[in-house]
This record gives C-alpha cells, sequence and structure tokens, in this order.
C-alpha cells in the first residue's frame, strides 16, 4: 500500500534501471504499492518535478544502461528551496508517503539527514567504484570492471606492437577497487590504488624489468592514486555539486614521468565516463533487480532511514547511520599479494 518516490543521484551506474524496475514490479505485483519517479536526482525532491512509473513504463529498461529518471550531483540542502517543510509539503501535493534514493555515499549521506529531518527514506547503494563499507558490492562495479579489462586488453595489444608503456588511468576516488580488477584480470605489471602510495623510483623499475624481458610495460591507475610528494588526488577541473574534487588526470601526469626516467615511450590513456556507460552486464542487472526488489519490500515494513545491502549472497537492511561515511578500501594484505608478483 501507499505511493513511493524512487531518484537516483550521483553519477550514473549500469543497472539503475533494472533497480527501478525491481521496485515497481515487485511493489506492483506484491504489496500494492504505486510509484512515481523523481526527475534528475534530489532536484526533483526538492523541486516536486516528477513522471509516472509503472509497469508499462519499467517494461524492458533493465538491459538499458544510464537512469530513466535523469540524475544529478545536486544535494537537497544546497539550494534555498531544499528544506525539509518544502519538501513535505511537494510530497503531499504529490501523494508520495515515502522516498527510496539510489545513490553512492554522497546520497546515502544525505538521505539520511531527510531521515533525521522526519522524511520517510530508504537507500540503495550504487557506485562503480565500490567503495560502500556497508555492502559487499555495489551494482555496477561489475559492468565498469568488466569494461576496463577490455581497455587494458585492447592497449596491450598496441603497446606491443610499438614497444611502448601504456598506462591505463581508471576510476577509484577513495579507493582502488576497479584498477584491482581489471588490472589483476589483464595481467597488468603495475596496479596503482588511493589507498597505497608508491614512489616513481619503484613504478620505474616495475616498468623496466618488464622491459628488460623483451616485454611492453602495462600500468593501471586509479584516478585516486597520489605519488608521495602530492598532498591530495590530481584534480584541475575544479569542484562537483557535492563539493568534492572533480578528479582525473593522474596517467596524464605518470606518463612522461615514467617516459623520462626510463628512457621508455609512454602513453597514457584515460578511460573516463566510458567505464559508466553502456549497457549493464548479466551480474549487474541481476543485483539490481535484487536490490529494488528487496528495497519494495522494505517499504512494504516501513523500514525507513535503512538502506539495503549485498552481504555474502543474502540481501541485508543496514541502518543509514552504519552505511554512511566508511569506505571500503582494498584491503593492504590483497593489494600486498597483488603488488608481489607486479613488474
Ligand atoms: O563516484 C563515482 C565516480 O565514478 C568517481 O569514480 C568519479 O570520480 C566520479 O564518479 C566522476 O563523476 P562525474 O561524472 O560527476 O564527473
Amino acid at each position: 500500500m501507499g505511493r513511493f518516490g524512487i531518484l537516483t543521484s550521483g553519477g550514473d551506474c549500469p543497472g539503475l534501471n533494472a533497480v527501478i524496475r525491481g521496485t515497481v514490479l515487485q511493489g506492483e505485483t506484491l504489496h500494492d504499492q504505486e510509484f512515481v519517479g523523481y526527475l534528475r536526482g534530489y532536484r526533483g525532491l526538492v523541486y516536486g518535478d516528477v513522471m509516472p512509473l509503472d509497469r508499462s513504463v519499467v517494461r524492458g529498461i533493465s538491459s538499458q544502461g544510464g537512469t530513466i529518471l535523469g540524475t544529478s550531483r545536486f544535494g537537497p540542502y544546497t539550494e534555498p528551496d531544499g528544506t525539509p517543510d518544502n519538501i513535505k509539503a511537494h510530497m503531499k501535493r504529490l501523494g508520495v508517503d515515502g522516498v527510496i534514493a539510489i545513490g553512492g555515499d554522497g546520497t546515502m549521506a544525505a538521505a539520511n539527514r531527510l531521515y533525521e529531518d522526519g522524511i520517510p527514506v530508504v537507500g540503495v547503494p550504487k557506485t562503480i567504484d565500490n567503495d560502500l563499507e556497508a555492502t559487499d558490492y555495489t551494482f555496477g562495479f561489475n559492468t565498469a570492471v568488466e569494461i576496463a579489462t577490455e581497455a587494458v586488453d585492447r592497449l596491450r595489444t598496441t603497446g606491443n606492437s610499438h614497444k611502448r608503456c601504456m598506462v591505463l588511468e581508471v576510476m577509484g576516488r577513495h579507493a582502488g577497487w576497479i584498477a584491482m580488477y581489471a588490472g589483476t584480470a589483464g595481467g597488468a605489471h603495475a596496479i596503482l590504488i588511493p589507498e597505497q602510495p608508491e614512489n616513481l623510483d619503484q613504478i620505474c623499475e616495475w616498468v623496466q624489468s618488464v622491459r628488460l624481458r623483451g616485454r611492453s610495460p602495462m600500468v593501471v591507475v586509479a584516478e585516486g592514486f597520489t605519488l608521495p610528494d602530492m598532498d591530495e588526488a590530481h584534480s584541475h577541473k575544479g569542484m562537483d555539486g557535492f563539493n568534492r574534487p572533480r578528479l582525473g588526470g593522474i596517467g596524464e601526469i605518470l606518463a612522461p614521468l615514467i617516459e623520462e626516467k626510463t628512457g621508455i615511450e609512454t602513453r597514457a590513456t584515460v578511460l573516463g565516463h566510458i567505464q559508466r556507460g553502456g549497457v549493464p552486464s548479466a551480474w549487474d542487472r541481476v543485483l539490481g533487480t535484487r536490490f529494488g526488489q528487496a528495497v519494495s519490500d522494505m517499504v512494504a515494513d516501513q523500514a525507513w532511514g535503512q538502506m539495503v545491502a549485498l552481504r555474502g549472497m543474502d540481501i541485508e537492511r543496514v541502518p543509514f547511520s552504519e552505511a554512511v561515511g566508511h569506505t571500503k578500501n582494498v584491503p593492504l594484505d590483497q593489494y600486498r599479494g597483488a603488488r608481489a608478483i607486479f613488474g
């Protein structure tokens, strides 16, 4: 019973549409729930901007990338209109009894604040970075890893043909999960992640030893990686809507440094948003669908202030207070294990 508003906030992510579909189908079939879609994330919530969302609208969307609702990095409290009273008034006008927020850490932190301000809200964790501590995996990560792995494979053929060192920069703001998985799958000779600074001498030693064996070095670096003399991750593109520096460009910094120190011609490729786009993998569609079904059940139980999470093979419920602000880093042991065979 009831009518609920679904929103997608933060960066888009493969599998968002599967969550939306899973929620609507479960809600209509099992719980007699109705839905509307808030347009462009929290912007839609603050301005009361919605689209109809029922079984006919979500038909066949699991295989589509992006989000049919649109998204933004718009914080609900950043504009003068973003007050709990205003949001509640729009909800009342639209007949919305509660909000389902699908997003990453910034979105969940905002959802927690809305909940503390008396707005019934639940969450679904999303990010290709896979860096939310409360869940074993986020949907979108699997697709991003497949895309990044394909990029490693493709760059290797150019590296081999030209006898070059190839540097691939992937996303990963706080945690290097995409770099670790794609680098390992693609047999990279060095993987550089935010959790573990490495110095240039060490990186060049790995690169040189690969060349000495007659191979072409492949380096995978996460956007949040820092060299020891850097205070913070490289950013030259200003701030995003959640007031975080927009990262990117560390690959372009590393490539000339490696070339200068080793004498090996080196090229950088920034994979960027290609990692977030296109058709979601089967795994992400399944996880997204399961999350969507579980969040509909959660709303039916009026279990507000919580987020669905994957723990092992099961979907569980986690309070926002436990879920927000805890980054899931690549464990040092896991990195050390990978590092042992670099070079
Ligand atoms: O938060 C996920 C993420 O993919 C980060 O890895 C990256 O820093 C960010 O999104 C880029 O976001 P935008 O599309 O706003 O530039």
